[in-house]
């Protein structure tokens, strides 16, 4: 059968560890996809920058708008970041000129994910990302698949793994906010721009998309109540404590009576429930469903290896011939509520 072709725009470690899975899982992955998976051409910055990984087998575009309309791709995969200008651009591109696309992309489809569907549904394309939502996780296949056949209550969890290893690292190690933000930027966790971590917005991001397919809304990201970790004290943390909590940041979506709530905020969850237990930059998506009841997923949400397995597993999707879009056309647009503050789950 005919291998699917890709190309791929960014190598950063996520580009370079999508690459290395399709270098070194060949026939593993054409097993599961039932056919080849081929990189025929990549787009980064630097050409002449060591990934780690040999590049010499693929054509080389230094334009992502370039590669996103080559004739010769079924998908293109935008590993590029940043929500405006080339990435954005180069989606457009692709879905409007016959490609397919994957994306890691949570902050540009926070913004533009609705929009890209459509352009999608008009062309016949599909979008898919994987990636864009905790990771490593499968959150978003648990959901459009494995929990298909549930009317969803609700879905929260810890999607930014940064915001969770600051308090985890406050509480074990007894040290003011302050500090242990500088600790986390000396080891790189932080996003270029931090406040999209601590802010709580890269978590909002996700959830607003988690959200939009659960209760297949549209993706409402200007609706998520948002609140950081930039003023949880370690006093905070110790009373929690004392009390039988943690303190998290959690993300909640939940249909009520008043619409779709949203909310991304420090939460006291029970120290001895799956939330509570969670340490480190490790993130945990908890799934409600009415059939099912809940079903918890840990993982790690960032990471070459995990974010290209994401990746990897909307190729295969692809590949599979699966054609259903993963934000259907929303059946009406819902009401979204104002949060009530404060509860804890
Ligand atoms: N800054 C994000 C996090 C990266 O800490 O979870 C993964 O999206």
């Amino acid at each position: 059968t005919a291998p699917l072709r890709i190309g791929i725009a960014g190598l950063g470690t996520v580009g370079a560890g999508v690459v290395r899975i399709l270098q070194t899982h060949r026939d593993l992955v054409a097993a599961r996809a039932g056919r080849p998976i081929e990189i025929v051409a990549v787009s980064a910055r630097d050409r002449g920058r060591d990934r780690g990984v040999p590049l010499d087998a693929y054509a080389w575009e230094a334009d992502p708008v370039a590669l996103a309309r080559r004739p010769d791709l079924d998908v293109f995969v935008e590993l590029m970041g940043g929500h405006e200008g080339a990435a954005k651009d180069a989606i457009e591109a692709a879905l409007t000129q016959g490609r397919d696309v994957v994306t890691a992309n949570k902050a540009l489809l926070a913004h533009h994910g609705q929009a890209f569907a459509r352009t999608a549904e008009a062309s016949g394309r599909v979008l898919r990302f994987e990636a864009a939502v905790a990771g490593g996780i499968p959150v978003i296949k648990a959901l459009t698949e494995g929990l298909a056949g549930n009317q969803m209550t609700r879905v929260m969890g810890v999607m930014n793994g940064t915001c969770n290893y600051i308090l985890t690292r406050m509480e074990s190690a007894g040290l003011p906010y302050s500090e242990v933000f500088e600790e986390a930027r000396a080891l790189g966790y932080l996003e270029a721009d931090p406040r999209l971590d601590v802010d709580g917005i890269d978590a909002g991001h996700k959830l607003s998309l988690l959200a939009a397919i659960a209760f297949g809304t549209q993706v409402a990201f200007d609706a998520v109540e948002l609140e950081g970790i930039g003023s949880v004290t370690i006093e905070d943390i110790r009373h929690a404590a004392d009390m039988g909590f943690r303190i998290k940041l959690l993300g909640v979506a939940q249909m009520t009576g008043r619409g779709l709530e949203q909310r991304m905020q420090p939460c006291l969850v029970p120290a001895t429930s799956p939330l509570g237990q969670l340490q480190g930059g490790t993130n945990m998506v908890v799934l409600e469903g009415d059939a099912v009841g809940q079903v918890v997923l840990r993982g790690p949400g960032a990471g070459a290896g995990p974010t290209a397995s994401a990746v990897l597993s909307d190729l295969v999707d692809i590949a599979r011939g699966n054609r259903l879009p993963t934000f259907g056309q929303p059946a009406a647009t819902l009401r979204q509520a104002r949060p009530a503050k404060a509860a804890v789950p």
